[in-house]
């Protein structure tokens, strides 16, 4: 499917689709259960410098639309993610992205700077808009704060590519990609999970532990796809920087929109729980639209919605 093949921030992908972070593991778990080879690429679970038990169950819950989890970030801790995944990550037969997430400053720096050690991370994205946890969240929604963390973090990927992912609930959300791309990001990631609550009538609790969390699946995707739509007109088209488009994909359909709205890539985090076979199904289905469009290369539909 040569239609299919993309380039993301100079990093060649055998086509647009990419599993989210924090929905397939490490990424070597996928090869349990799909051939590597039929994604473009697998995105890692947020890394943080020290390991994390992340909040009590329930973490993940079904609400109409879709699903809602305040996992917090929980994760083996840099030390013990190089020294038991980096390996199988070699062995895995596609391109993998590195997910750094942390309290402060120096966690991005420090997690950023031993990824930029590993060859088998071409690129790695930032994740600085997670709703589940109460730091680390300054950074995706104050534009100077994200320019702090990029000011540290770009200098010290000398060899790795790197896309910010982006809070949907930015009170300015331009101000963010702006300020992202200013700082030397090579791509956007739009975006995370969208803050939400889910009440237990009965009890009058809260349905997760944390007491809230993040919304993804259907019922984001068309307020993602014009998160990517104004972001791509107004900020990253003109400054050539690539989006991947993330929010409420589960079909073919889902992915063209990005694509129309100004998207690069496409990733897929709540289709995976409802099944695993959707992301090849996804690119069968974008390989066929490219064709009936007409376009030898799916790069020329990208932003190609008529307004
Ligand atoms: C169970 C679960 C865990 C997640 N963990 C992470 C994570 O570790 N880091 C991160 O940047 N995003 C995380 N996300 C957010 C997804 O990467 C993605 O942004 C979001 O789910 C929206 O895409 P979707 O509607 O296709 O699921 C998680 C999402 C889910 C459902």
């Amino acid at each position: 499917m040569t239609t299919l093949s993309i380039e993301l921030a100079g990093v060649r992908l055998a086509n647009p689709v990419i599993l989210a972070a924090g929905t397939c593991g490490y990424g070597p778990e996928v090869a349990d259960f799909m051939d590597p080879r039929g994604l473009g690429a697998v995105v890692t679970k947020s890394i943080t410098p020290e390991s994390r038990e992340g909040h009590p169950p329930w973490r993940v819950v079904d609400v109409p639309g879709g699903m809602m989890n305040a996992i917090g970030l929980a994760n083996m801790g840099l030390e013990r993610f190089l020294a038991e995944q980096v390996p199988a990550i070699e062995a895995l037969d596609t391109v993998v992205i590195g997910s750094i997430a942390g309290h402060s400053v120096e966690d991005y720096a420090t997690v950023a700077a031993a990824f930029d050690e590993v060859s088998s991370l071409p690129i790695v994205e930032l994740n600085v808009s997670c709703p589940n946890t109460a730091d680390g969240r300054q950074f995706g929604h104050d534009p100077a704060a994200l320019r702090t963390v990029l000011t540290e973090v770009r200098p010290v990927l000398a060899r790795t590519k790197l896309l910010v992912k982006l809070a949907p609930d930015a009170p300015d959300p331009i101000a963010m990609a702006t300020a992202a791309i200013e700082a030397g990001a090579d791509g956007l990631t739009v975006a995370n999970t969208w803050p939400a609550m889910a009440i237990d009538v009965e009890t009058r609790r809260s349905r997760l532990s944390a007491g809230r969390g993040g919304l993804s699946g259907p019922a984001v995707h068309p307020l993602a796809v014009r998160l990517v739509h104004e972001i791509h007109r107004r900020v990253a088209g003109p400054a050539k920087v690539p989006i991947v488009g993330l929010g409420g994909v589960l079909d073919w359909q889902g992915a063209a929109e990005f694509v129309l709205a100004g998207a690069t890539a496409v990733g897929l985090g709540t289709a995976l729980f409802v099944d695993p076979r959707i992301p090849q199904r996804v690119a069968r289905g974008l390989d066929r639209w490219v064709r009936r469009q007409e376009r030898g290369d799916i790069a020329e539909l990208v932003g190609a919605f008529e307004p």
